[in-house]
């Protein structure tokens, strides 16, 4: 087979094309601008600055799920106490008197202790459970609440205050 002069320079000029274009291809990807400044890879110190940056952050969000934690269980205790601290009379009004109605139902100067001993003898036959000692009792604390104008049961404080109450001292 004899080569003609043009098919050798042929050859040789692509040859020489497809190598410029593979070493710059190479050159490219290795130190092209363009994968330098899109996705530079961090250095050590950078990353171990975002990595505290991020346990930073995980710890002040863990830190304020505790506090808000606190302050739920805080408040609960705060309602339980001021609760436990009323009288038995409201206490039994809302254990026994609020399955069926709410207790604004039960306006207090509407009678007096006869009156109110009715009334729960009533109740008892629609089927609340209070036994005569408590009827007795939750009669009186009505009656006394009506004499002095308020309502059957007083509305719990509001958070701020229920924070701000004083723990009884432990037994
Ligand atoms: C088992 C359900 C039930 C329970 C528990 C209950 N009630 Fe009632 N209550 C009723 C029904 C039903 C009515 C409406 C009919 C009536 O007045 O008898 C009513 C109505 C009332 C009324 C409005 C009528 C009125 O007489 O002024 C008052 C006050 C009242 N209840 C007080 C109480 C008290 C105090 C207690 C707790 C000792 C209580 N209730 C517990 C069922 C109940």
């Amino acid at each position: 087979m004899v080569l003609r002069s043009h098919c050798v320079a042929r050859w040789a000029i692509g040859g020489l094309l497809v190598a410029l274009a593979w070493s710059g291809a190479v050159h490219a990807e290795l130190a092209g601008d363009d994968y330098q400044t899109r996705a530079a890879p961090l250095t050590d110190a950078e990353r171990q600055q975002r990595e505290r940056q991020l346990r930073a952050e995980q710890e002040r969000q863990a830190a304020a799920e505790r506090a808000a934690a606190e302050r739920r269980r805080r408040l609960q205790e705060a309602l339980a106490a001021w609760k436990a601290a009323r009288p038995p009379g409201a206490q039994l009004v809302e254990q026994r008197c609020t399955r069926c109605h709410t207790a604004d139902v039960i306006q207090p100067a509407s009678r007096g202790t006869v009156g109110w001993l009715w009334t729960v003898a009533r109740m008892r036959l629609h089927g609340a459970d209070i036994d005569v000692a408590q009827a007795l009792t939750v009669a009186r604390y009505l009656a006394e609440r009506g004499a002095a104008n308020r309502p059957a049961l007083d509305a719990p404080p509001d958070e701020a205050t229920l924070l701000s109450m004083r723990r009884p001292p432990p037994q």
